[in-house]
């Protein structure tokens, strides 16, 4: 999902209103798994052909509707089907859901050394062995696999455990495969037969697992790429290109094309990355937040959890309007954006004198360097967009040879460089609006060219509108480390409290989002643009689609260092040891204010200290289920999630009191309630006979009270329980929803080990 779509809402509502009566619609149709036992037919294939068959009123052949056959990761399969046939297969038996398919989005050399890992000092690196043996399934845009980040020397052999295969295809053999990239297939039905009655395909695609867009291969590389010397985006931000695991295997499922992700696509590929064998499953897209029981990665992923594969998943770009966080079923792994502390400079100084800080990463500013003075225009006022630079909308008269400024917003931030260039412009002053406010994704640009931030561009148009010939200049300043305060939320990050099940605290982390530099196909420009001739190994992209894979290679670190632990329990890791704190040792910001714990979750990921967390927080399938039945979901709905027949009556009968062991606590007061009680049980992963206390900061308007405030672990593995009361302590009145954060940590400071096992606490009052 990368940091430019606005506009996922509207374009996801004109494309359902386009459908008619008639007209063919894929739907993903889930069966009960218990059917084809009592069924007498030869294969699942055969048994899910017969609804199909049951169901059309021609005597067309069923196989021309069937797109995909689900086993893994969800019983039931993907079928073009018109209204009235839907009607009629919603009478069937052992049919328990249909939704229709829904498309969705695609949301270093320096990122690793930010978060504190280094090839040489032990630790983390050092512990897993660099991730060797994992296998890291990225669900994305394909691979380009030629790029020097999945060169395989130095890899272990492939695992004897792997199933998968190297899928041929358009400009893509076997021999594409290697230790590095052990696996690729692509997924293309659900896109096909959706692309043709929405938009002809217009881009040049590779029906392949061959990356056109570049998406994937830069995740992919961010995740597991191995070690580039000299790596660098046309001289900017020179140095070593390094993935977070760069010992693990990465096996690539391309589901993303050029009009999105289509989740029956999504599906058949977690369908078969379980079955091949993958360790952690990486999707760097999502939509708009549905409830579980609607969400085909949340049930796909279930199934994947309960096979011991950990789902890692963006938290979307819709930041920061509030409860925009997708992806939130708490068995996945929920990534935000944060920045890092590299800039890239490119100031604005007007004829006035007046500086305006921007960044940029045009080649220019590889060197310092100062560009000369231009008129400076801001064209406005016409209908064709020109304040946004949208294609054909400059004034070729009034453009040539000056320095043209651009809202952001609707085109792509590159484009517009390219259509200021098409018109004669000499060089762009990108400029934010108050949705960026000073967010400030760099991009390569195709002339002199910098971004500011919206406080800055409105300093710029007061500039321009006060005299007859407004100048400016850009100065480039090269590539700035460690002088900013990082981390800090990235403002497109989505934004809890999660819509659908607000008891679980989303987004679960933070990871490097903004800026990030990694893998990049050869035969695309660092722009992305299709004019764009220059060639690069490495471009920048930013959104928490770079965020995702940070954590998925985490992931498959600690998992090389721990290979029994439970995805619940590498998840804890994760979050337990994550900052609250930036590199200044002050708290995160989110824009000028600390953040709230809806923004960074659990906090800024830092593997160092994730891959020896001290205590986890485990969690059973079985655990999951009796918290749907908390949720109040109805039988119908949890078997529709997990495949399980449950009895919720029994179920909370039998666990009373019960909570989910969820590293983070989420309280929510409603209907005037005013206290609860929570339980947690923790696991000892450190030492044998390590002491820990608690230490609490309860949040504004609350009592907490907690029992034991010891816990004495004698043993390694063993588990101990603790219980909190929280207790509201505000005068109601009848405001609106409001919100208080706090935290809790367990500590122990031994003769030679120190851990902190931290929990944010949110309290939602409505
Ligand atoms: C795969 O492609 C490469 C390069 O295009 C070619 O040299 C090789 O012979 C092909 N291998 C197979 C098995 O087709
Ligand atoms: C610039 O001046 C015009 C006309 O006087 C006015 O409409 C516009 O709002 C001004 N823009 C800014 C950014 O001050
Ligand atoms: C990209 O990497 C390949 C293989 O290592 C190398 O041959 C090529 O020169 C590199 N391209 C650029 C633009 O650095
Ligand atoms: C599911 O549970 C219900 C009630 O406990 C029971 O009647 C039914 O037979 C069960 N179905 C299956 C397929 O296990
Ligand atoms: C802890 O449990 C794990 C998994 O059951 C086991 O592999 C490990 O040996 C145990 N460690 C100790 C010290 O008992
Ligand atoms: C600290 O070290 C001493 C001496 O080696 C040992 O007796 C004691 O048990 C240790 N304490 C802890 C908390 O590990």
């Amino acid at each position: 999902m990368e940091a430019k779509s606005q506009l996922l809402f509207s374009t996801l509502f004109l494309f359902f209103v386009s459908l008619h009566a008639n007209t063919l619609q894929t739907y993903v149709v889930q069966l009960h798994p218990h059917g084809v036992i009592s069924s007498l037919f030869t294969s699942k294939l055969h048994w899910h052909l017969s609804f199909i068959e049951q169901t059309l009123s021609s005597e067309e052949d069923p196989s021309s509707r069937l797109l995909y056959s689900y086993h893994s990761a969800m019983e039931g399969f993907a079928a073009q089907l018109t209204r009235s046939e839907l009607e009629s297969l919603q009478k069937l038996p052992d049919v328990i859901a249909i939704r229709p398919d829904r498309r969705l989005q695609v949301q270093t050399t320096y990122s690793y050394k930010f978060l504190g890992l280094s090839p040489t000092n032990g630790g983390a690196w050092y512990e897993s062995q660099f991730g060797h043996g994992s296998i890291i399934g990225v669900l994305d845009t394909g691979i380009w696999p030629e790029s020097p980040s999945f060169d395989d020397h130095g890899m272990p052999p492939v695992p004897k455990k792997w199933r998968g295969v190297c899928q041929e295809g358009q400009s893509f053999n076997s021999s594409n495969c290697n230790r590095k990239l052990i696996g690729a297939r692509f997924f293309t039905k659900g896109h096909r037969v959706a692309s043709t009655t929405v938009s002809p395909n217009i881009i040049q695609e590779y029906v392949s697992p061959r990356d056109s867009t570049g998406h994937g291969t830069h995740t992919s590389s961010t995740a597991a790429g191995t070690s580039v010397s000299m790596a660098s985006v046309l001289g900017n931000a020179g140095g070593v290109a390094r993935g977070m695991a760069p010992g693990a295997h990465i096996a690539v499922y391309k589901v993303c094309w050029f009009n999105g992700c289509y989740s029956s696509d999504i599906l058949a590929a977690m369908d078969v990355a379980i079955r091949d064998g993958v360790d952690v499953l990486s999707l760097s897209l999502g939509g708009f937040p549905l409830p579980l029981f609607d969400d085909s990665i949340a049930i796909g992923s279930f199934r994947a959890m309960e096979h011991g594969i950990s789902v890692v998943c963006a938290a979307g770009n819709n930041g920061p309007l509030q409860s925009s966080v997708a992806n939130i079923a708490p068995w996945i792994a929920t990534v935000g954006a944060s920045t890092i502390d590299r800039r890239f400079p490119a100031i604005v100084r007007m004829a006035d004198g007046g500086l305006l800080y921007g960044e940029s990463m045009y080649p220019g500013n590889q060197f310092s360097k100062t560009e000369k003075e231009l008129d400076l225009i801001y064209v406005t006022g016409g209908d064709g967009g020109s304040e946004f630079c949208l294609k054909g909308s400059l004034p070729i008269a009034e453009v040539r040879g000056k320095m043209v400024v651009c809202d952001r917003g609707v085109n792509g931030r590159a484009e517009k460089g390219q259509v200021v260039k098409e018109a004669g412009g000499a060089a762009m002053i990108l400029a934010n609006t108050e949705i960026n406010l000073e967010e400030d994704s760099v991009d390569v640009h195709v002339l002199p060219a910098t971004l500011v931030g919206f406080a800055e561009s409105v300093r710029l148009k007061v500039y321009i509108n006060s005299t007859r010939r407004a100048r400016a200049r850009i100065i480039f300043g090269g590539t700035v480390i460690g002088r900013s305060r990082a981390p800090a939320v990235a403002q497109f990050s989505a934004r809890g409290p999660s819509l659908y099940t607000p008891t679980i605290l989303k987004p679960d982390v933070i990871a490097p989002g903004v800026n990030i530099i990694a893998a990049w196909p050869q035969n695309l420009g660092p722009s992305s643009l299709p004019e764009d001739n220059r060639r690069v190994n490495f471009t920048v992209m930013s959104g928490t689609s770079m965020a995702c894979p940070h954590v998925s290679g985490i992931t498959a670190l600690i998992r090389s260092a721990h290979p029994k632990w439970s995805p619940a329990a590498i998840k804890s890791a994760i979050m337990t040891t994550a900052d609250g704190n930036d590199h200044f040792g002050k708290p995160i910001m989110d824009g000028n204010k600390p953040p709230a714990v809806f923004a960074i979750g659990a906090g800024h990921v830092n593997p160092e200290k994730a891959i020896n967390p001290g205590l986890i927080y485990d969690i059973t399938p079985d655990e999951y289920v009796t918290h749907l039945c908390t949720l109040g979901y109805t039988e119908s709905e949890i078997f529709t999630i997990t495949h399980r027949n449950v009895s919720c009556y029994e179920n909370l009968r039998m666990n009373r009191g019960f909570s989910l062991n969820y590293p983070s606590i989420s309280v929510v007061f409603k209907h005037g309630k005013k206290s609860t009680m929570i339980r947690r049980r923790l696991t000892n992963v450190g030492s044998p006979n390590s002491i820990y206390s608690v230490k609490v900061t309860a949040p504004e308007d609350v009592e907490m009270r907690i029992k034991p405030q010891r816990l004495i672990f004698k043993y390694v593995n063993q588990s101990l329980i603790y219980r909190i009361w929280i207790i509201s302590r505000k005068r109601m009145t009848k405001d609106r929803m409001s919100f208080a954060q706090g935290q809790l940590a367990w500590v122990h400071s031994g003769n030679s080990s120190f851990y902190r096992v931290r929990s944010p606490i949110s309290v939602t009052w409505k």
